[in-house]
């Protein structure tokens, strides 16, 4: 596998960038409220990134390949049963909705990427519950990270706690390390399934994301005919919550966290 160490030159910028990132979720949480559109959501943090941060939406034109377009938003917004990749559109949120909001901005060539679970109005509580069980898988995954753990050590502790909770584990999609390229190696499984080879022990200086989608049914997915939007088979509901993380001398460093956060560890 090649993965890239970073200086702490590169850990700098990309702690600028994932702070950006965190701030655009900060920035969005009192928009989001039954009646507003995900299109709107878009516009409001399209322009924030661009005019007030400077910055450059990943998304927005992000892999295009024969066949299919390139995605056409600047912010990728889940709803209910979109696993991943959900696009803005034309549709209103309503009252007892969960979204995801995945924000990954590009500043001084390196990217932020972190999502997470907005409640819109009074949510059931079998919904709340599936979106505060897969932030708790975030939070186990965090906590293994560290000089000498290994990559499948993440994916172990999560599944153990979505299995736990009687959710299932998203195996189509995968956390990734980033720097300058938005999606780089290693892949980050956020279940147990490392054959030997791919395995990585954790060093210093990488930087990865961790993003559990976690199911309160089954686990398989299905890609909508739009290319990108991925939804369960089962259209049960799917929770995900996302960081940007660097592998400190003795431990970790979330280059996501927002203000308002606070860690169980
Ligand atoms: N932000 C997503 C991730 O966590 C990737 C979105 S790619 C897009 O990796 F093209 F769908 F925006
Ligand atoms: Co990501
Ligand atoms: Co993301």
């Amino acid at each position: 596998m090649n993965v890239t160490i970073k200086t702490p030159e590169d850990i700098e910028k990309m702690r600028i960038a994932g702070r950006l990132a965190a701030e655009v979720l900060e920035m969005i949480e009192e928009h989001v409220k039954p009646g507003v559109t995900t299109d709107e959501i878009d516009r409001i943090c399209h322009d924030y990134i661009v005019n007030t941060q400077d910055a450059i939406p990943a998304p927005l034109n992000y892999g295009a390949a024969p066949g299919r377009p390139g995605f056409p938003k600047s912010i990728c917004t889940s709803l209910n049963h979109v696993v991943c990749h959900g696009i803005p559109g034309g549709k209103k949120l309503k009252n007892g909705d969960v979204l995801n909001i995945d924000i990954t901005v590009i500043k001084d060539d390196y990217h932020g990427d972190t999502s997470k679970m907005f409640l819109v109005g009074d949510v059931q509580p079998f919904n709340q519950k599936l979106c505060k069980v897969t932030q708790e898988c975030l939070y186990k995954g965090i906590a293994e990270v560290k000089p000498g753990a290994r990559l499948s050590d993440i994916g172990r502790v999560i599944e153990k706690h979505a299995h736990a909770n009687h959710y299932s584990v998203v195996e189509e999609y995968c956390g990734h390390g980033i720097g300058k390229v938005f999606h780089e190696e290693p892949q980050v499984l956020h279940y147990n399934g490392y054959g030997e080879q791919n395995d990585c022990i954790l060093q210093e200086g990488m930087t990865f994301t961790i993003e559990p989608m976690i199911n309160a049914g089954k686990k398989f997915t299905k890609l909508l005919g739009d290319g990108w939007t991925a939804v369960t088979k089962d259209r049960r509901p799917s929770a995900q919550w996302e960081h940007t993380l660097a592998v400190t001398a003795d431990g970790v460093e979330i280059l996501t966290l927002r203000k308002d956060e606070v860690l169980p560890f």
